[in-house]
């Protein structure tokens, strides 16, 4: 059966930031390459990076391809067993081209240095990274990020892409998730915080009008 699960979110980065962020994005991306006579691509990782990459290439005036590369996600598994495997290859080739990479978010950077790896086999002209967000405190391999929206320090996100559990990418911000409890992981913690939580709204509702404040 369905359960809703509770959540306490914050805003962190507004729709307007991310907005400004995403075409100053654009207009470094477009001084970068002006000079170059190479085809640009701009290569979206499934499937965090398609709401950024969606709004991002409408800021590049440079004439470029889109194309997509879903990877294995490493799960909670050792450094040592981080493999990550293509699940979907590019539909193109990249062979002389510039290659622009373009990710929601870096964390480990597990996921681009392996993705790098595959790709410069592949002989392009160049292979940049472009990231919205980027949580420097979480890093394992060092990666040269050419183009960067936000530092973060490392909180709980979701949003403009980011998922939590596959939910949350839709929003147009970057959310901060202050709680959650999955009712089917901890069933009493559920009914507590639901509990606390109608009591709360009330109070914050009712509480004044009760108190006669
Ligand atoms: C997330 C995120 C990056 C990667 C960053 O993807 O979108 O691709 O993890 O982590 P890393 O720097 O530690 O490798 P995820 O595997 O959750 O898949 P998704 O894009 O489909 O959400
Ligand atoms: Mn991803
Ligand atoms: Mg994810």
């Amino acid at each position: 059966g369905y359960l809703p699960m509770t959540v306490q979110m914050s805003v962190m980065i507004s729709t307007e930031e991310i907005q400004a962020k995403v075409k100053e994005l654009g207009a470094q991306i477009d001084a970068h390459y002006a000079n170059s006579d190479k085809e640009l691509v701009l290569i979206g990782l499934l499937r965090g990076s398609v709401i950024f990459m969606a709004d991002l290439c409408r800021t590049i005036s440079k004439p470029h391809e889109l194309d997509f590369m879903t990877v294995s996600s490493y799960g909670g598994g050792t450094v040592s067993s981080r493999d990550v495997k293509i699940l979907k290859d590019l539909d193109g080739e990249i062979r002389g081209k510039d290659v622009l990479v373009i990710e929601d978010i870096i964390d480990s950077g597990n996921t681009l240095s392996k993705v790098l790896e595959i790709l410069e086999t592949r002989s392009p002209n160049s292979i940049e990274l472009c990231t919205l967000v980027s949580k420097p405190s979480r890093r394992e391999i060092e990666l040269d990020v050419k183009f960067l929206g936000f530092n973060v320090e490392d909180r709980f996100i979701v949003g403009y892409g980011l998922d939590y559990d596959q939910k949350y990418r839709h929003l147009p911000f970057i959310g901060l998730i202050a709680r959650a409890i999955h009712p089917g992981d901890d069933k009493a913690g559920f009914i507590v915080t639901t509990l606390l939580g109608i009591a709360g709204s009330l109070v914050a509702t009712y509480g004044g009008r009760l108190l006669g404040l």
